[in-house]
């Protein structure tokens, strides 16, 4: 047995290098964590984390309406309580791109630089209108150090909102397969 164990590993020292590896692959691995974002809709009269950019001309621009984009910078938190402790920060775009308005799509990346996932980035994208209680459930399409190679889901949803400030939780499943 400790034989064959030490054949295999010295063949898979040689086989190292060649494109295919016969060796057992690492196991993947599926893990999951909620965070949130504080998001504040704004047009340059409160402390806005989230602006409207551009529109259907003679229409408002809302997150209900077809055609307006927004830009976001939003802190994420460990918890609900937008006074939580801040471990990185959403940043991206959002396109109204339903007709009647009710889906986004929503593409960022949220920068971790406090907490487990300090240092990494995990990239998103997908439908959803969380801001008029739509969930969006968001594929991963990135990412880097702990999120290198993740493929998963993070779902969105509003858990508060007060006038123009919203609580978004988002729930994220993601598997590493080395
Ligand atoms: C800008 O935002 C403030 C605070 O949310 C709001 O009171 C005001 O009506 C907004 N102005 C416009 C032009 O949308
Ligand atoms: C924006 O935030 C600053 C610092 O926290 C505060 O002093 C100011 O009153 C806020 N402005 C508005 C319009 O909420
Ligand atoms: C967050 O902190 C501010 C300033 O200390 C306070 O006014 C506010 O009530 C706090 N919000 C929550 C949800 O605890
Ligand atoms: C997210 O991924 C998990 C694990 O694969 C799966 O069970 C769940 O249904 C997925 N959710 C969505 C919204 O795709
Ligand atoms: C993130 O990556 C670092 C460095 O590889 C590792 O030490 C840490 O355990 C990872 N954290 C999580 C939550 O996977």
């Amino acid at each position: 047995m400790l034989r064959q164990v030490l054949l295999l590993l010295a063949f898979c020292a040689l086989a190292s290098e060649a494109a295919t590896c016969c060796c057992p692959p690492a196991p993947e691995r599926t893990y999951t964590f909620t965070a949130y974002a504080q998001n504040v809709i704004g047009n340059g009269s409160n402390n806005f984390t989230d602006v409207y950019v551009a529109g259907v001309q003679g229409e408002p621009f809302s997150l209900a309406q077809y055609g307006t984009i927004n830009v976001f910078d939003d802190p994420v938190t460990t918890t609900a309580n937008p006074n939580s402790t801040v471990i990185g920060r959403a940043r991206g775009t959002s396109f109204v791109t339903a007709l009647d308005g009710s889906r986004l799509l929503l593409l960022y990346a949220i920068q971790f630089t406090s907490g487990p996932y300090s240092g990494s980035t995990i990239v998103v994208k997908g439908l959803g209108n969380p801001f008029i209680g739509v969930p969006a459930p968001l594929a991963i399409v990135g990412g880097t150090n702990n999120f290198s190679h993740a493929t998963g889901n993070m779902t969105l949803t509003t858990i508060s909102q007060q006038g123009s400030s919203t609580v978004l939780q988002a729930t994220t499943v993601y598997t590493i397969r080395p």
